[in-house]
């Protein structure tokens, strides 16, 4: 037996919902960039969980559903007002999510529809948690989700508590479309994984929050946020990266396990870091990315992937950085549950070996005598 490290090109599972062939991404057999230009977030939900585009009166359904259960149980709003006001916000949102599921009396039901029902709850209430804890930490009160609007809408009406401009919510709701599914990424796999054992649809997700805190996934988004604000202005890009890259350190929201000549995801959220900045009549942090991405790229042949310019995305919609990864959250639920529900299809438990480096033959040693 020899183990992959980082099971690198190791075809896992079978999969219906996403395909990466050539580069090209495509959630249930659509493009990604159709998708990115033409779907919005709750339509891709939709094919995601079922397989094919919604007509009109199914998105409907579907997003009176969302609303129904977008609000979250009074006790896990009170338990969120006990959490300390600087934890970290994935801690939180993984905490929550798990709170959730106490107060869910159909948590530990296996059949198709009540998972899928859960499927829904969780895509509706996983805003609602961030933006509540937003809000909480600074002494607000949080804000009760609108009925009638699209998740993106919500998220922002929730985070700010007043009407979203239409540009906001065009971009957010892009973003949401742009990282709803990845095919077997780390969390999707931790998630698959959990819910292999039949344990349950929250259990799955929670595990699938824990591996995307990471910053070797979801959380390079803070990271790449972080690194623009150390380097500060357009003049210190160069020197910065030099730096970085005469160090070999890593270059966050760079390189990719998958795509070796680019993530498609990136052009769109690029041209989005450009357009809001624009029309901030701001474009300093749009112009460091690609100073940086002309550095990186240049010298190590590594691509942007699809953290680099949300970091940038997300900052000129006024969201604060350690937001960034649960937002990741709030569109990727979608793609969690859809391969939770799949999991469930045609399930086997996920239990691959490991090749063992360690000593043979140890004679055991009773405790008196080591
Ligand atoms: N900056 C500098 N060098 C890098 C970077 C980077 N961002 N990414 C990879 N490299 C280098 C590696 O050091 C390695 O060099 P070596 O051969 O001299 O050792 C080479 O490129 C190959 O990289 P691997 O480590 O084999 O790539 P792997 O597939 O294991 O990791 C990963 C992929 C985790 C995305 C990696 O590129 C990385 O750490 N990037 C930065 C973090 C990041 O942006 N993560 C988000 C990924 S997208 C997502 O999950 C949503």
């Amino acid at each position: 037996m020899t183990a992959t490290k980082g099971l690198e090109g190791i075809v896992a599972t079978t999969s219906s919902i996403s395909s990466i062939i050539d580069g090209v991404l495509t959630y249930r057999g659509y493009n990604i960039d159709d998708l990115a230009e033409y779907a919005t977030f709750e339509e891709v939900v939709y094919l995601l969980w079922f397989g094919n585009l919604p007509n009109q009166d199914k998105l409907s359904e579907l997003r009176e559903r969302l609303d129904e259960y977008a609000a979250i149980p009074s006790a896990v709003i009170d338990q969120m007002k006990l959490y300390p006001s600087n934890a970290n916000t994935m801690a939180v949102l993984r905490s929550a999510i798990s709170a959730l599921a106490l107060y869910d009396v159909t948590a530990n039901d296996m059949s198709r529809e009540a998972n899928v029902d859960k499927a829904i709850k969780l895509q509706a209430q996983l805003p609602t948690i961030i933006a509540a804890f937003a809000r909480i930490r600074e002494g607000k009160e949080p804000i009760s989700p609108k009925a009638g609007h699209s998740i993106a809408y919500n998220f922002l009406y929730m985070l700010n508590g007043e009407e979203p401009e239409n540009s906001a919510v065009v971009a957010m709701d892009k973003a949401l479309v742009l990282h709803a599914d990845h095919e077997l990424n780390a969390s999707t796999f931790a998630a698959r994984v959990t819910v292999a054992t039949l344990s349950d649809m929250y259990s799955g997700v929670v595990s699938a929050v824990g591996a995307l805190k990471g910053p070797l996934h979801g959380g390079a988004n803070e990271a790449v946020m972080q690194m623009l604000e150390e380097i500060g202005s357009l003049n210190r890009v160069e020197d910065y990266i030099q730096h970085k890259l005469d160090d070999k350190e890593k270059i966050m929201g760079f390189g990719h396990r998958v795509y070796k000549n680019g993530d498609p995801r990136a052009k769109h959220l690029q041209k989005m870091s450009r357009e809001l900045g624009n029309m901030n009549g701001n474009l300093e942090l749009y112009e460091m990315s690609t100073r940086i991405e002309e550095l990186v790229t240049g010298q190590k042949g590594l691509k942007p992937n699809v953290d680099f310019y949300s970091a940038s995305v997300y900052t000129m919609l006024g969201i604060p950085r350690d937001l960034f990864t649960p937002i990741f959250a709030i569109s990727r639920v979608s793609g969690w549950t859809a391969h939770i529900l799949e999991q469930y299809e045609n399930n086997r438990i996920i239990r691959p070996r490991a090749e063992y480096t360690g000593p043979l033959s140890q004679l055991f040693i009773p405790i008196q005598e080591r």
